[in-house]
């Protein structure tokens, strides 16, 4: 080993090439910084191991003496944010859905959190954004036609106490009283009230007769069937709680197509929405009240709301 080689500090090690232009192994120190550094990293490592879970054990993990997890820290945070909507959640509770619509700030969060609520509960039969669902006859909220209605009072009872839509089947094999052309009768006079051209003016002609008489279609649809909401029977108003669709204009709960029709008239229909309210004290109720606000809210604001 050369005395420049001991300066340089080499190991000693040495291989030699043809051209005389050795390759030596260096032994130098480590750089202060980049040792201190090394020393921290291990007595901060030996202080995590204490204080946080570190060592994988047969049946887990050290716990660390701090106690801290990712699940307590989780908690921690849901809390706070609970907290933080707590001022919020109570007017909501107290405030009642006019009042809360005419907040907009308040009305603008009570819609976000119905949102969130709509799609967890809702939109698998609704649809997301609620565009509905002929098969099913899951109606659209995102319109301004209502089978129920559409006041936030009305959605609110909807959604607490739940619908039974109950179109009673008509042809004699099902359980009615009409035969199958009556039925067919029927079906082009809906074809017709509906704005669509009928294939044959004496069927819709017989069938408005039997609609208005016989088969009184007209004691849930109303005269010229508008629909229990707003339609009227000589005058007197239908009963808004039976949820008849209205049958004059382009939206169909199950479809419009004569099939459809004859199906829905012949066999009848239940559409059942479930209620969200009725029973939370027992064991049932899936929303609090105040999540059904909050959804009330929402649908309101779809686009339908009166
Ligand atoms: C299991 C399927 C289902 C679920 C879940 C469901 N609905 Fe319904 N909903 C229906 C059906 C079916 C109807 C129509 C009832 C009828 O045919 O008379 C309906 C009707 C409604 C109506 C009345 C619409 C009108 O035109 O008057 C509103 C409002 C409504 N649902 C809101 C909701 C909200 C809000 C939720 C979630 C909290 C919800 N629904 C969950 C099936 C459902
Ligand atoms: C007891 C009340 C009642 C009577 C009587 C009744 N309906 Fe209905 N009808 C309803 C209800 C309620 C619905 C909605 C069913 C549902 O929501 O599941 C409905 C639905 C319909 C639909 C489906 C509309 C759509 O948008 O898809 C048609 C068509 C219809 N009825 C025609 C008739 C005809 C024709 C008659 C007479 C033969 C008749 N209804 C008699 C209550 C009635």
């Amino acid at each position: 080993m050369s005395e420049h080689d001991k300066e340089a500090g080499t190991t000693g090690h040495q291989w030699d090439d043809d051209e005389g232009y050795p390759l030596k192994e260096y032994s130098n120190p480590l750089p202060r910084w980049w040792l201190y550094t090394f020393y921290a990293t291990i007595v901060f490592s030996v202080g995590y191991w204490f204080l946080y879970p570190a060592w994988p054990l047969a049946d887990g993990f050290t716990p660390g003496t701090l106690g801290w997890s990712q699940y307590r820290q989780l908690d921690e945070e849901l809390a706070e944010a609970k907290a933080a909507r707590k001022p919020f959640d109570d007017q909501l509770a107290q405030l009642s859905l006019d009042q809360i619509r005419q907040d907009p700030r308040l009305a603008a969060y009570a819609i976000a959190a119905g949102k969130a609520i709509f799609g967890d509960n809702c939109a698998p039969c609704h649809g997301s954004g609620g565009v509905g669902a002929k098969v099913g006859g899951f109606p659209a909220l995102v319109d301004d036609d209502w089978l129920y209605g559409g006041t936030l009072e009305t959605i609110h009872a909807t959604v607490d106490n739940g619908r039974q839509g109950a179109m009673p089947a008509h042809l004699d094999s099902a359980g009615g009283a009409l035969n199958d052309q009556q039925v067919r009768d029927l079906v082009e006079y809906v074809v017709a009230v509906s704005g669509r051209p009928a294939a044959d003016q004496e069927a819709v002609a017989r069938g408005k007769e039997l609609f208005h008489g016989d088969a009184a279609c007209n004691a849930c649809h109303g005269d010229g069937g508008k629909g229990s909401l707003t339609g009227k029977v000589a005058g007197e108003a239908v009963d808004a709680n039976i949820g008849a669709p209205n049958l004059t204009d382009a939206i169909w709960l199950f479809g419009g197509e004569r099939d459809t029709l004859y199906a829905t008239i012949a066999q009848g229909r239940t559409g059942h929405m479930p209620a969200w309210g009725a029973g939370f004290e027992g064991t049932g109720r899936k929303l609090d009240p105040l999540a059904i606000k909050q959804v009330t809210l929402y649908v309101h604001n779809l686009g339908g709301g009166q």
